[in-house]
């Protein structure tokens, strides 16, 4: 995700700067800009791509003199990577500076608002409606200023804000994106995350959500949003430089797992509006929606895998025909498209060579393509005719996880957007649905904090040979993905399997102590299921299970129970999948692998 980076205090702020971006850059960006004080007014520079581009715009910052000063890392969420996009933003005077991390979820309404009052914008940013607002309620007070725009926006945010009236002093406030401040001898700074200001202060202070902080040369204050001082205690940060930049995490895979939570509500919240879904970014009215007769969801990996819960919840809440194709065969396969198909591509990185070409193949025979992409400004992103963002923030790790979470809701949304306006969900039904859908992120975090459990059962299966997950309908979507994040980082074989479709050949597979994963959350399969186990164990497997709290009738048929917490049947692939990650990454670091660079694979993969 973005980064933050400010200085204020003796020094030259600008390398500071540029330094503290340069350590940021694992969160992933694509354009990069500073705002300094000059002693007589704020100078900005910024632009579209690597940071290298700013610091020889710069000269290493040298050309920006001042002790002053605000930077900022962009990884594009609104609007495409490019100069004008790029952080920091002005208002029309240049008088006040802004960077901000997260999303304003009401930019549009606040956007037309100051444009009737008169301002004018210049880039296609959420963060620019700030720099205007902040301009509106400045009457010579900044903390006033500050505090009267944190109450109209609503959304997430980590800002850093500059007043050339008060060039003593810059702020700093933050609700649902990470921020932290810091001191030392001869200045203070702010920061999106510890790596950053780590050679300079190991004195931190987390900012709390919906606090502000007024930097000075030598000293800082806390205030509530409504202006109240507050007293703050540091924090000394003990890591190494190394774990500062996966926030003391380990990996980056496991990291990336416990920010699902934030990227599955950072998805879904946007799109909720009272007691509606608004998927702006569709551009469908409804008599498009109601012609819709086919859907195909094209993609490779594991967005192919949450195309195939797509499929199940698409066909279940909407009730429309779902076809999901593996991008590689799609392209080559002169597949059928009828009247009333619309296309859509799942894609993480936007750029895979075989969905990209699924998309272009689709085009080309006349259908629109409606895209689930993470990576704002990538290829997929650009030509398909309509985006819907997964606001995952960047993914480091090459095993996705959070990611997948939220394409996973991206297509929850699909589902029930479109059936409420085909009649196919009742009022009751659809707000049923949409409590359960809100609840989502505190159960995972529920199922995050339970890795201990996972982490020892895990540790019995690194010298597994093979293992086997199995499941029906959707819970055979979640095995999918299970299987994959087991073999792809522990490089230990591993299949999934329709649990019906096993005794058709690879049960003569199962040895004594062969572990078989049965994922059970559908409760009109939980017996059928259960009867599955029931023949692998018969053969010697070990049974993990992994269901529903209700579901206790599966211990007679289990070793070993993981429980996940009830939800609707269609949503459970969010859960169940989070035991299965956990297991996958505790098996791989057990035995020592590459976690993060598993062996012979790409974050991105740009070639068939
Ligand atoms: C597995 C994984 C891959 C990707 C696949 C598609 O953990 O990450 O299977 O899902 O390569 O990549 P994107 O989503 O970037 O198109």
């Amino acid at each position: 995700m973005c980064g933050i980076v400010g200085y204020i205090g003796t020094k030259q702020a600008a390398p500071i700067i540029l330094d503290g971006l340069a350590r940021l850059e694992y969160r992933g960006y694509d354009s990069a800009g500073m705002a300094i004080y000059d002693g007589e007014k704020i100078n900005i520079r910024k632009s579209a791509g690597r940071l290298k581009i700013l610091e020889n715009l710069t000269r290493g910052g040298e050309s920006m003199p001042g002790i002053c000063g605000i930077g900022h890392t962009r990884w594009a969420t609104h609007g495409a990577p490019s100069d004008v996009n790029a952080h920091p933003h002005f208002n029309t005077s240049g008088t006040i500076a802004v960077v901000h991390n997260g999303i304003i979820e009401n930019y549009i309404q606040l956007r037309k608002k100051m444009t009737a009052r008169g301002y004018q914008f210049l880039s296609e940013t959420d963060t620019e409606v700030l720099a205007h607002l902040l301009d509106y309620y400045y009457k010579g007070n900044p903390l006033e200023a500050v505090a009267k725009v944190l109450h109209r926006v609503e959304g997430s945010y980590a800002l850093g804000i500059m007043f050339a009236d008060c060039p003593d002093q810059i702020f700093a406030a933050r609700k649902d994106s990470p921020l932290i401040v810091g001191q030392n001898e001869d200045g203070c700074f702010i920061a999106s995350d510890v790596p950053a200001i780590l050679k300079y202060t190991r004195k931190v202070f987390y900012v709390d959500n919906q606090e502000v902080v007024r930097l000075r040369a030598d000293h800082m204050h806390f205030y509530s949003v409504d202006e109240e001082e507050t007293e703050k205690t540091p924090v000394m940060i003990d890591w190494d430089a190394n774990a500062a930049e996966k926030a003391g995490y380990d990996h980056f895979m496991l990291k990336e797992m416990y920010e699902q939570p934030k990227t599955v509500s950072d998805t879904l919240t946007p799109r909720v509006k009272g007691k509606e879904i608004v998927i702006e970014e569709l551009n469908m009215t409804e008599e498009e929606i109601k012609a819709i007769r086919k859907i195909h969801i094209v993609a490779c990996g594991s967005a192919y895998h949450a195309g195939v819960t797509g499929k199940y919840v698409l066909e279940g809440l909407a009730r429309i025909p779902v076809e999901v194709d593996l991008a590689s065969e799609f392209r080559y396969r002169n597949p059928i498209l009828e009247e009333g198909a619309l296309v859509v591509v799942i894609s993480q990185s936007g750029e895979t060579a075989d969905t990209l070409a699924a998309l272009r193949e689709a085009k080309a025979k006349g259908f629109k393509v409606l895209g689930i992409v993470n990576v704002v400004g990538s290829s997929i992103a650009r030509e398909a005719d309509n985006v819907m963002y997964t606001w995952a923030g960047p993914e480091i790790a090459v095993a996705t996880t959070k990611a997948y979470s939220a394409q996973l809701i991206a297509l929850y949304l699909l589902a029930m957007k479109f059936g409420k306006t085909r009649g196919k969900l009742s009022d009751k039904e659809f707000s049923c649905l949409l409590t359960d859908l809100r609840r989502l992120p505190d159960q995972i975090e529920l199922l995050l904090n339970n890795k201990l459990k996972i982490q020892k059962f895990a540790n019995r299966y690194i010298g597994a040979k093979d293992v086997f997950f199995i499941g029906r309908g959707i819970d055979y979507a979640i095995s999918l993905e299970g299987s994959l994040k087991l073999k792809e980082i522990s490089y230990i074989h591993s299949e999934a399997y329709a649990a019906g479709e096993l005794k058709h050949g690879t049960i003569s597979l199962i040895e004594e102590g062969t572990l078989v994963a049965a994922v059970s959350t559908q409760p009109d399969l939980y017996a059928k299921t259960i009867s599955n186990m029931v023949e692998v164990k018969a053969r010697g497997a070990f049974v993990l299970a992994v269901t529903c709290e209700e579901n206790k009738e599966i211990e007679k048929a289990a070793d070993y129970v993981i429980y996940v917490p009830e939800t609707n049947p269609y949503f459970a692939n969010s859960l169940a999948i989070i035991p299965l990650q956990l297991f996958g990454y505790y098996v791989a670091v057990g035995k020592g692998c590459d976690v993060d660079k598993p062996r012979n694979l790409a974050k991105s993969v740009t070639v068939e």
